[in-house]
């Protein structure tokens, strides 16, 4: 970490309650360094936007009942399997699956992916986790 700046922020009270109410649930000690953390993560995604190669993290809850869905995913993860890097399956319980797989490309078509993966009937959660190795991130 190079030398600390002071600055200040103006925020409405309400929001700095909230933000408060945030930082002190997430565990952090003060302001400063959950704002430094967001600030962090901001520049991450941003990196990741720009990047040309990115990794990543496609996590999908579905229902294992809903008509020939795992089949579809599959199938999807195969159009994109130079994409998809590797992937895992957990069978959450009688009713629900977990889906895991890491993916790698150009963000916008990892994007693509998470974004096709979501609009499935029955898939109940799905999410794309961005990392970066933090190369010109401070
Ligand atoms: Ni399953």
């Amino acid at each position: 970490m190079g030398e600390l700046t002071r600055f200040g922020i103006s925020l409405d009270k309400e929001l700095l309650q909230g933000f408060d109410r945030w930082s002190k649930a997430k565990g952090y000690d003060n302001r400063s360094e959950a704002i430094r953390d967001l600030i962090r993560s901001a520049l991450v995604r941003e990196q990741w936007r720009q990047g040309e190669e990115v990794v990543g993290v496609i996590v999908m809850v579905y229902d294992h009942h809903q008509r020939q869905l795992t089949s579809r995913l599959t199938e999807l993860q195969h159009d994109y399997f130079h994409r998809v890097v590797a992937s895992q399956h957990v069978h959450l319980d009688h009713d629900n699956c977990l889906e895991v797989a890491v993916v790698r490309g150009k963000a916008s078509e990892i994007e693509e992916l998470a974004d096709r993966l979501k609009t499935f009937r029955g898939v109940k959660h799905c999410s794309l986790s961005a990392a970066t190795t933090g190369k010109g991130i401070v």
